[in-house]
């Protein structure tokens, strides 16, 4: 029996008919591959707490089609009833995870077109909202592509590239950010060797980069977080991918946790260490990394997750933050859908967004 590509498989979708959330529950992958079917508000907050679906963009996805899913159960027939309900279900969803911009920036886009369609009849706007919801996913898909196209230019053929969780396929609509220059690379023959850190605790890099980019045919090796500096001293990194979960106004930029060790053993051996951010994951509203809120995780995902038996003594205590921040001065670009941003990033930052505004008016 042929089995279906990882790759071939939707990230996050809606079955539009039963107004259900679709999900490749990424908890169990690489060895399963279960779609999971989510409609109560409870299963989808649910979903993004348990990193079932992850990764910035995926979680700004599944919140937007979400909040519509949820907006289509309430039962209120003036504008003012059913937007309480609405605002409740939205900041439901938004309390899921605190880090990465994305599930807010959705939410917030997905509230904007809800109140300014006030007026419209309740299946008219049931209808916009979807419409906004295909949208944002649509748009997601194009803007890994340019960050991919951005990236590609970074780099050259036989390159060895570094990357840290999982910012691919998996995180996004399609391609990724940190890996959408490696597939683009890949369909234009660049043969890049990736090294995927397996990134503690939660594996994502072990279990879902290096499974997403195995099976697309790249040259993946993984190695364990604390193998990143023998490898770039060794020389066989020229580049670090990685994506992001908020960029504040000034670059200092929160991934997950381990990030700013990449950051700072990369510039210790000179290699460029590149960000890549959708403009959905800056938020200019944050003067710097200081402000970012970072999630703190139940203490078993270090303790007991992935072991047979428990490898830290009862009672211990632990430290679980789930990012970091990298400092904007170990940042060699931040490549966004509107081009790369170099330092300082107070202001080129600022040049992003107004590209940004030119191109949508
Ligand atoms: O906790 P996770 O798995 O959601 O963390 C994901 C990351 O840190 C990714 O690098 C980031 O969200 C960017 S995904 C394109």
């Amino acid at each position: 029996m042929s089995q279906k590509n990882i790759m071939e498989y939707e990230t996050v979708d809606i079955d539009i008919n039963t107004k259900e959330l679709l999900i490749i529950d990424q908890t169990k992958l690489p060895g399963t591959t279960e779609i999971l079917r989510l409609s109560t508000a409870k299963e989808i907050w649910d979903a993004i707490y348990l990193l079932q679906v992850r990764g910035a963009p995926a979680i700004g996805v599944s919140a937007a089609f979400g909040i519509y899913i949820l907006a289509t159960q309430i039962k209120a027939d003036d504008f003012d009833t059913f937007y309480a309900e609405f605002a409740k279900q939205r900041d439901y969803l938004d309390s899921s995870r605190p880090t990465a911009v994305n599930l807010s920036w959705a939410l917030k886009r997905m509230d904007a077109v809800c109140v300014a369609n006030k007026d419209k009849y309740r299946d008219e706007l049931l209808d916009i909202l979807l419409k906004e919801a295909l949208a944002i996913k649509e748009e997601d898909t194009w803007v890994c592509k340019m960050i991919g196209e951005y990236g590609l230019e970074l780099v050259k053929p036989g390159d060895g590239i570094l990357t840290h969780c999982n910012a691919g396929q998996l995180a996004t609509s399609k391609y990724g950010t940190a890996t959408a220059p490696i597939y683009l690379g890949q369909e234009r023959g660049y043969n890049f060797r990736v090294f995927a850190d397996e990134t503690r605790p939660l594996l994502q890099g072990a279990r879902l980069t290096a499974y997403e980019l195995h099976s697309s045919g790249v040259d993946v090796t993984v190695i364990c977080d604390n193998m990143s500096a023998m490898v770039m001293k060794n020389g066989w990194v020229n580049a670090v991918f990685v994506g992001c979960d908020r960029v504040a106004a000034n670059g200092d930029t929160a991934n997950k946790i381990g990030t700013s060790v990449v950051a700072t053993v990369a510039k210790r051996y000179n290699v460029p260490f590149y960000v890549c951010a959708p403009t959905s994951t800056i938020d200019m509203s944050l003067e710097s990394g200081d402000l970012i809120p970072i999630e703190e995780r139940k203490a078993e995902e270090v303790t007991e997750m992935w072991y047979k038996e428990r490898m830290a003594p009862e009672g211990v205590k632990v430290f679980n933050p789930a990012f970091d921040v990298t400092d904007n001065d170990l940042i060699a670009g931040i490549i966004t859908e509107f081009g790369v941003a170099r330092a300082p990033y107070n202001e080129s930052l600022k040049e992003i967004f107004k590209k940004k505004e030119d191109a949508t008016k």
